[in-house]
């Protein structure tokens, strides 16, 4: 007979889940995680970030084998475009991580339970799977189930035609042209994605810029790298209605008023996502919902019923993975009596088109409207060795300091590997670095991380190689 009786029983094996589970278990909780898709990992390993960025690797080679070889002394002769295993080598990532999350919870004593997670009361969930409900109870439950995409009414996802990022991952031809809405994270990285396999993409925006919530020069830097990389952009512009033209769709936009027709095989709708608590019973145990549909929590994300916790997409903040997994630990540490925290101002953030735009910390319209008096540096890529050896000038590292405390607020990139080189500065600013403290360090020559140093030298006016 199963166990029924957990310390713990969290909802959602996404990366807030399953990382919060793993912790528990550590912490001595016993553990149960509840999925309601076959495979663990959720959004983040199945239909997100991994797959996203197995494909973002395959086309940056297949791209770099036409246009970046060259430079390099290095002839090639005719591409040709294996698509099919491209998506293959994809879906062997994307297993190789989920196989592993069921040897991380057989490590760890978690109990995984397959099906659809329901709240029967503040310490019972049924979980339902085919005709049969397993009923579980627990000290604490756990909510972590994620996000799904934003629908718009209009525009009903089809699968086929009008597409979320979950089908854009998996096309199985290149579409002649693709439309996109929204120029946010989704929306560039598939961009890129299909653009450079051959794909005509035009992105429209319903704001004057793309990547609302990044700094908005380093935004702009990214539009134009993207624009020179044959991706088109209409901003202050979003679809109405798509109608079927042969075997794709005549799209009406509207800009500031007037209206035209976009032709398009293929419309990828990525204008946000929502909390995901469909079925999940949560509201009718009576745990409290923000007027945005997220849970409600406090400083130790608890929720408004006593012993419903809830972490990741389901409560505010930006909807990123990382950012699930601190608070996953958070909780569950809190939960056993020790000081879990999540420090929100150094949260990295990053777009994975290439060159990379990557930041943390105070964008400078939030530093301006903050009213906190800030310096900038900034380092162009051109000037540092190491970028020019790879041939990948393109881009700057841009710091902002506070002006009276020199403490750094935000550090933006946009460059090769800035999702690696974003490290430092999230390290930097959990430590509460200043620009000389980044100045001050030594980094290993010829690397890209020293274009961070000199961004930090930059803030005090004395760049050494500009
Ligand atoms: P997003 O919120 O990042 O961007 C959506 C974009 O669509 C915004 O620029 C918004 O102004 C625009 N928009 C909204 N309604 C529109 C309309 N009707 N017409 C035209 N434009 C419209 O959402 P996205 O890209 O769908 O991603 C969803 C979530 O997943 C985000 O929270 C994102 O941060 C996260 N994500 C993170 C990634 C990363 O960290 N690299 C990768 C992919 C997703």
């Amino acid at each position: 007979m199963k166990d029924t009786n957990f310390d713990l029983i969290v909802l959602g094996a996404g990366p807030g889940g399953y990382v919060a589970a793993i912790r528990a278990a550590q912490l001595g909780m016993r553990v149960a995680c509840v999925e309601k898709d076959p495979t663990l990992g959720g959004t983040c390993l199945n239909v997100g970030c991994i797959p996203s960025k197995a494909l973002l690797d395959s086309t940056e080679h297949y791209a770099t084998a036409q246009h970046g070889l060259a430079a390099h002394g290095i002839k090639v002769g005719a591409l040709e475009l294996d698509l099919p295993a491209m998506m293959a080598r994809k879906d062997k990532v994307v297993k190789l991580g989920t196989q592993g999350i069921i040897g991380l919870f057989k490590k760890n004593k978690i109990e995984p339970v397959t099906g659809y997670g329901r709240l029967r009361s503040r310490n019972t969930v049924d979980v339902t799977n085919g005709g049969a409900t397993r009923t579980l109870t627990g000290q604490r439950v756990l909510i972590a189930t994620g996000s799904v995409p934003i629908q718009l009414p209009d525009l009903p996802f089809d699968g086929k035609r009008i597409i979320s990022s979950t089908e854009a991952l998996c096309m199985r031809a290149v579409p002649r042209r693709l439309l996109i809405i929204g120029a946010g994270a989704i929306g560039l990285e598939l961009g890129s994605v299909w653009n450079r396999l051959g794909a005509e993409v035009l992105v429209v925006e319903l704001l004057d810029r793309i990547v609302p919530g990044m700094d908005r020069k380093m935004a702009g830097l990214l539009q134009r790298v993207l624009q020179k990389q044959g991706m088109k952009f209409q901003l202050q512009t979003t679809a109405r209605t798509a109608a079927r033209a042969g075997s794709g769709l005549q799209v009406t936009l509207e800009a500031r008023g007037s209206t035209s027709t976009e032709e398009c095989d293929v419309l990828l709708v990525a204008v946000g996502r929502r909390p995901f608590v469909d079925g999940l019973g949560a509201r009718e145990v009576g745990v409290a919902f923000d007027d945005r549909g997220r849970i409600t929590v406090d400083r130790r994300y608890a929720t408004t019923v006593p012993g419903i916790y809830a972490i990741g997409d389901v409560i505010a903040g930006p909807m990123l993975a990382h950012k699930a997994e601190e608070e996953g630990v958070a909780a569950v540490e809190m939960m056993a009596g020790q000081a879990g925290h999540v420090n929100y101002d150094a949260v990295p953030n990053v777009v994975y088109t290439w060159p990379e735009l990557a930041s943390v910390g105070l964008s400078e319209e939030q530093a301006q409207s903050q009213e906190i008096p800030f310096k900038v540096g900034t380092f162009p890529f051109l000037a540092n060795a190491r970028a020019r050896c790879m041939n990948e000038t393109e881009g700057m590292v841009k710091m902002l300091a506070d002006a009276k405390t020199d403490r750094v607020l935000g550090i933006h990139i946009l460059g090769a590997r800035a999702s690696d080189v974003i490290a430092e500065a999230a390290i930097a600013m959990e430590f509460g670095a200043s620009a000389e403290d980044i100045a001050r360090s030594a980094h290993a020559h010829p690397t890209l991380p020293e274009a961070l140093k000199e961004a930090a030298l930059a803030v005090h006016q004395r760049s050494i190689n500009i």
